[in-house]
């Protein structure tokens, strides 16, 4: 057990993550065909978790990126704002993109990267989510593909997500309770 000020509950366990990323997995494998690369880009921190476990489903013909973006955040909301951390080297041009994110929540984030590859001219751009938060969406977006979709609006650690940067490495995700 973990020692915090807070209250962690656990939401989902790590095999049930491990079952439903598989699931995932095989969707959006089954989406494409495969003759193509498919350029999966992590976006950092929080996909970290999510990605290195949904990738390793896709066998071959698929390439890896890193994005580091940060939101600017009033407490626990989204402000709107979506910042690009360091540059983003490698060419999209004629790629197909699969965005990996850890959470939609305001949809400020995605809607950024979608329009980002989209500019650079990518073949086609789909996204997946580890976790869907609908409550706080600003605008009108949703993941083409989602593992989890909380129906109650909590605040979440572990497996990627973060507090103060802490709990990114737990793999199991908690509601982390004041
Ligand atoms: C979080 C999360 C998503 C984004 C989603 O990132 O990882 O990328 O917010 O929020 P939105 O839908 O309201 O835009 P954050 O800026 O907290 O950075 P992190 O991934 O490094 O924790």
């Amino acid at each position: 057990m973990i020692k915090t000020p807070y209250g962690l509950q656990l939401l989902y366990g790590a095999e049930e993550i491990r079952r439903r990323v598989q699931e995932l997995a095989r969707e959006i494998r089954a989406d494409f065909d495969g003759s193509k690369e498919l350029l999966c880009v992590c976006v950092l921190k929080g996909a970290f978790m999510f990605f290195s476990d949904l990738v390793k489903h896709f066998g071959d013909n698929v390439t890896t990126a890193f994005i580091r973006l940060s939101s600017y955040r009033d407490g626990q909301k989204s402000a709107g704002g979506v910042r690009q951390v360091g540059r983003f080297a490698e060419p999209a041009a004629g790629k197909d993109i699969l965005i990996v994110e850890d959470i939609v929540d305001s949809g400020f984030t995605l809607q950024y990267l979608i329009r980002y590859f989209k500019k650079r001219g990518a073949a086609s751009v789909r996204s997946a989510c580890f976790l869907d938060k609908p409550h706080n969406r600003a605008v009108k977006i949703k993941s083409d593909y989602t593992a989890f979709t909380l129906s109650e609006n909590r605040f979440v650690v572990g497996y990627g997500l973060d507090y103060a940067q802490k709990y990114r490495n737990l793999p199991e995700l908690y509601e982390l309770k004041a």
